[in-house]
C-alpha cells in the first residue's frame, strides 16, 4: 500500500504533465524507494492513480532492469554482462560473486543481504567490468576490488 506521502508526490508530480501516465517511471521509482520492490498491489495502485490498467503498469515496471518485481537483499549487486562488460569479463565477476556469496543469479542470500543480478549496460563502459549497488557504480572489477567492495556493506 502507498503512503499518503508518495500518494502526494505523485500528485505533484502529475501537476506538472499535460497526461497522468507521463508520470509512471516517477511513481515506480517512489514506489521502489519506499518498499524496496514493487509488489503487484503497487502497480494496482499506481495504474489506479494515472488512469492505467495494471498490465500497462507491469508492461513497464517488467521492461526497466533497475525495477525490482520482487523482494531484494539489502545491497543489489547487478552486475553488467552487455558487451563491453562481458569483454573485459564481466561473466567471470558474475560467477566470482555467485561462488563467494553462494547465490545463483536472481537469488538472495540466507542473511537477506545480498541479492545478484545481471543487467544491461550501464553506461559505464569505458571503466569495464563494473557492477550498480544502490546508486553506486563500481568499476574497473577485481576479485580482491569485489572482496574489498562486499567487506564494508554490512
Ligand atoms: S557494457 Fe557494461 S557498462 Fe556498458
Amino acid at each position: 500500500m502507498l503512503s499518503e506521502n508518495a500518494k502526494k508526490e505523485i500528485e505533484r508530480e502529475m501537476a506538472k504533465y499535460p497526461e497522468k501516465r507521463a508520470v509512471i517511471l516517477a511513481a515506480l521509482h517512489l514506489v521502489q524507494k519506499e518498499e524496496g520492490w514493487i509488489s503487484q498491489d503497487a502497480m494496482e495502485e499506481v495504474a489506479s492513480l494515472l488512469d492505467l490498467t495494471p498490465i500497462e503498469v507491469r508492461e513497464v515496471t517488467s521492461f526497466y532492469t533497475m525495477f525490482n518485481m520482487r523482494p531484494v537483499g539489502n545491497h543489489h549487486l547487478q552486475v553488467c554482462t552487455n558487451l563491453s562488460c562481458a569483454l573485459m569479463n564481466g561473466r567471470g565477476v558474475v560467477e566470482y560473486i555467485q561462488r563467494k556469496l553462494g547465490i545463483e543469479v536472481g537469488e538472495t542470500t540466507g542473511d537477506e543481504r545480498f541479492t545478484l543480478s545481471t543487467v544491461e549496460c550501464l553506461g559505464s563502459c569505458g571503466t569495464a567490468p563494473m557492477m550498480q549497488i544502490g546508486d553506486d557504480y563500481h568499476e574497473n572489477l577485481s576479485e580482491p576490488k569485489i572482496d574489498s567492495i562486499l567487506e564494508t556493506l554490512k
